[in-house]
């Protein structure tokens, strides 16, 4: 995904952009470029490469003073990160530039149609095509910039958000989205448009999300949204509840630093306000009926990457606590499979950015088949929760770094709650039965805190273990995601091999991979939980350890059994069996996040990966 600024009021516009575009470089980071307008003339200056170079550009060769602008960051879909490829695109007559996010699906067919008119197109990308195409429905429309953008998106298919400007019409941007997020930020005789919130935060808290096939017109005193057809729209108008600070690193080396250490807030924010004094839940914000939740007769979780491995943590609460089956699919496989989905399954469909395509196509596709879909998502006013029948947020505030750190454990919070919930109205467990894992579930911040105080430890482990080529990562029961997500983390941000694997599936394969010195890390249950796990799993250690392996065991304070077969012992305060991923992934996000960090790698912006995927 990419992202988009755009910027129309008094100030500078290039700082404003600018500004915006580093607060959501995570988006995207293949190149960066601004546009902006000054006496009828347009200018733009674009590079490949981080926003740091667009900006040594700028330097070098500076744009005119302008109150108007617009800007972008990319990740790369269409063409590499070159120069040419780069965002703003311009028209042949240089009158309109346009940025976008997205795929435009039927660019192939736009391109041949441009060419065969005389166009000579100069880059390789999609979005090139819809800059001709506003120059050519301009003269059409009585340079109606709003009108050829909306003829301009009847023309199109796929996922778009666009923002575009005029040489001409000096004191207007123009947006428009379709299944790729647009939020307008709404000033005093300034206005703005983001992919994201965090990009205008810092100058207004004031925001309207755009709904899909809508197009905005954006003057630096008014707004207006129509449909793709020009009807005017219905738009919800809310207030940004965290401030720009929160989108700052605080002191902090990287943003995942910072995110690590918010865990424990994040999982306190989470659940603030969710339960009564008498431990009795109250999920009305979710707008699902009791009714609703008692009718279900499966639940499908459909989600990717972590949040995909929050959705397996789930599992195991929700049958547990509920006795109501379920499944937990990858997004991007749910739809092609022919799933049985019908008006008795709740999908959650769970997502930090909200805006995750592959998610988004898979629920959209739920609902078809007449499921109830609840979103479970960490930005207000995304795509995902928007085309939800509910929405239960979890209160993380804003994840910038690309792997994902608190978001996990508040998804992993919010599903608890969304179990024990339906648990209460089921009847499936008594108040009090429902009060003590809420007991316990209030006392993980703190115990998460005693994690964060105990990560020098693993950081020195992840600086001896820098040049190894492979880790693995075993684990049963909840354990086996928190394995998973141990090894997505080393992957995405040391860039090297890392397996998680469910330990009792070793003997089947896997365990031909060790040789003398891997490391495996060795998630271990609590010995008071399910004892057989426990016995199993040291079984487990036994064996790799039999077999060469530098054994890294997380093991909870006191369990001197699983001790004695570790060469690295980290420990973790105890926890019931159900909520010790919440402590168990802290020293996994540490390992990893150090991991990168020896290896002098960026951990904020990992290469390849872009913080929300929203194309399929
Ligand atoms: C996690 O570290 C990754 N950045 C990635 O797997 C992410 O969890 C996945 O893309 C889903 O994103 P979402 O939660 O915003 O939908």
């Amino acid at each position: 995904m990419c992202g988009i600024v755009g910027y129309v009021g008094e100030k500078q516009a290039l700082q404003v952009v600018v500004d915006g575009l580093r607060r959501m470089e995570y988006r995207g980071y293949d190149s960066a470029g601004v546009a902006v307008v000054c006496d009828d003339e347009l200018e733009t200056r674009k590079k490949a490469g981080k926003l740091a170079n667009l900006e040594t550009l700028l330097g070098s060769d500076p744009l005119p003073q302008s109150t108007i602008g617009i800007g972008h960051t990319r990740w790369a879909t269409h063409g590499g990160p070159t120069d040419a490829n780069a965002h703003p695109h311009v028209s042949e007559d240089g009158k309109v530039a346009v940025i976008h996010n997205g795929i435009i699906e039927n660019f192939a067919e736009l391109r041949s149609e441009l060419t065969a008119n005389g166009v000579t197109l100069s880059s390789e990308t999609d979005t090139e095509v819809v800059a001709h195409l506003l120059a050519a429905v301009l003269p059409t429309v009585g340079m109606d910039l709003a009108e050829a953008m909306r003829v301009v998106c009847r023309r199109l298919s796929g996922a778009f958000t666009l923002v575009a400007v005029h040489s001409d019409i000096p004191d207007v941007v123009v947006g428009a989205r379709r299944n790729s997020p647009l939020v307008v930020g709404r000033g005093d005789g300034e206005n703005f448009l983001a992919s994201d919130v965090a990009a205008f935060v810092a100058h207004t808290r004031q925001a309207t999300e755009l709904g899909q096939d809508q197009v905005v017109e954006l003057r630096r005193d008014s707004i207006t949204v129509t449909d793709f057809d020009g009807r005017p729209a219905e738009v919800n108008d809310y207030e940004v509840t965290w401030d720009a600070s929160a989108a700052e690193k605080g002191g902090y080396e990287t943003f995942m630093a910072k995110e690590i250490y918010e865990q424990p807030k994040a999982v306190s924010d989470t659940l603030l306000g969710r339960v009564d004094a008498n431990g009795r839940l109250h999920l009305d914000e979710m707008r699902l009926t009791e009714n609703d939740l008692r009718s279900i007769d499966k639940v499908v979780v459909i989600a990717c990457g972590t949040a995909y491995h929050a959705g397996l943590v789930a599992k195991y609460a929700l049958e547990h606590w509920t006795r109501v089956p379920c499944e937990v699919e990858l997004a991007s496989e749910f739809r092609y499979r022919d799933p049985v989905v019908g008006h008795r399954t709740l999908v959650v469909a769970i997502s930090q950015s909200g805006e995750t395509m592959d998610t988004l196509m898979a629920l959209r596709y739920a609902r078809e088949q007449g499921a109830k879909v609840l979103a479970i998502c960490n930005t207000q006013g995304s795509t995902i929760p928007r085309e939800s029948d509910a929405v239960l947020y979890t209160h993380a505030g804003p994840e910038v770094a690309v792997a994902s750190t608190k978001a996990f454990l508040t998804q992993i919070v919010a599903t608890y709650l969304v179990a024990l919930y339906v648990a209460q109205v089921r009847g499936n467990k008594f108040g009090d039965e429902i009060q003590a894992v809420v007991r316990d579930l209030n006392d993980m911040p703190q115990k998460i805190d005693l994690v964060l105080d105990t990560t020098e430890e693993v950081k020195a482990l992840a600086q001896e273990l820098k040049d190894v080529k492979s880790v693995l990562f075993i684990g049963r029961h909840v354990g086996y995601p928190v394995a998973l997500e141990g090894a997505l983390k080393l992957k995405e941000l040391a860039y090297m091999h890392a397996e998680g694997f469910a330990a009792g599936e070793l003997k089947h394969g896997p365990i031909a991979l060790l040789e003398d010195g891997v490391p495996v890390i060795c998630i271990v249950p609590p010995p008071s939980g399910r004892s057989i796990l426990h016995e199993k799993i040291v079984s487990n250690i036994q064996e790799v350890r039999a077999r060469g392996a530098r054994t890294i065991v997380i093991a909870e304070e006191g369990d001197d059994v699983a001790a004695q077969y570790a060469d690295h012992l980290v420990r973790i305060p105890a926890a019931p069996t159900l909520l010790q991923p919440l402590v168990a992934t802290v020293p996994l996000q540490v390992f990893a996040e150090a991991m990168a960090t020896a290896k002098g790698l960026d951990v904020d912006q990992p290469r390849n990966l872009a913080k929300s995927v929203t194309v399929e």
